[in-house]
């Protein structure tokens, strides 16, 4: 499988084989194009956004995946450090045999380890490969610490918005609310949350099987902007072919 992120970064996949872990994210990235499109279709909305408000010039990837994110980030910012962990042995040789800025430094790291010990970087990149309103409880030590560095900007996901309308009143508990009907409503409600407990709100955030929020300090609870990935977004931003 080949890849092209924003018609300039290129990127090829071996076909998996047989050893390939079925739960990994690299299998993911094979099994659903469409939706790792759109996953790299957010990522590309929201930094473009970013881009438009602050310079970047320090970033720390702490799920660094197969390296969509990683090529946008270097792509818009070009930063001067970029430092970048990952768990997967697969997603990690895949990360190291890409020919990004030699600036970038990729390693393992485990992200309850490396959030608790980092250090400042401009943007926090924190795409967790399973998070929703219940499971921020459990990441709340490495949390505290990343926000706590003041950073510019910090990059965090929702891997379960596409069961919000499942779970109304479950997901809206830990967020504070009794229930949450919409897309805006959810969003918000975990804008003010980190508003109260960080200082910090959702500037802009893209949606579609999963959500993308950029979280930015700010005296008033921001209202974050909405934008849907459509299938032309994500096309946009990245084409695959070969399959
Ligand atoms: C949603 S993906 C990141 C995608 C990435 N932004 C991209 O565009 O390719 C989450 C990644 O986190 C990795 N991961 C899971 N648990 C981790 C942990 N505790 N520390 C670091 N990485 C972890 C997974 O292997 C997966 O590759």
């Amino acid at each position: 499988m080949k890849v092209v992120v924003d018609h300039n970064i290129f990127m090829s996949f071996p076909d998996p084989d047989e050893s390939l872990d079925r739960e990994s994210f690299m299998y993911w990235i094979h099994k659903r194009p469409a939706f790792a499109q759109a996953h790299a279709g957010r990522q590309l909305s929201v930094f473009t956004r970013l881009k438009q408000l602050m310079e970047i010039e320090s970033v720390i990837e702490f799920f660094g995946g197969v390296g969509l994110g990683t090529g946008i980030v270097q792509k818009l910012f070009q930063p001067k450090i970029h430092r970048v962990y990952e768990i997967a042995s697969e997603c990690l040789s895949h990360l190291q045999e890409q020919s990004f800025s030699s600036r970038i430094m990729v390693s393992y790291g485990d992200a309850g380890k490396t959030m608790l010990e980092a250090d400042y970087a401009d943007l926090m990149f924190c795409d967790f490969p399973l998070m929703n309103p219940m499971r921020l409880e459990n990441w709340r030590a490495q949390l505290s610490h990343v926000f706590g560095l003041s950073p510019k900007a910090i990059y965090m996901n929702d891997t379960s918005f596409w069961s919000r309308h499942l779970h109304r009143e479950r997901y809206a508990r830990p967020l504070g609310k009794r229930v949450l009907n919409s897309d805006e409503e959810y969003i918000l409600a975990y804008s003010e949350k980190m508003h109260s407990e960080y200082g910090y709100s959702i500037e802009a955030s893209a949606i579609h099987h999963g959500a993308s929020f950029l979280y930015v300090k700010s005296k008033e609870v921001l209202t974050p902007t909405i934008k849907r990935i459509q299938k032309r977004d994500a096309r946009e931003a990245m084409n695959i072919w070969g399959r």
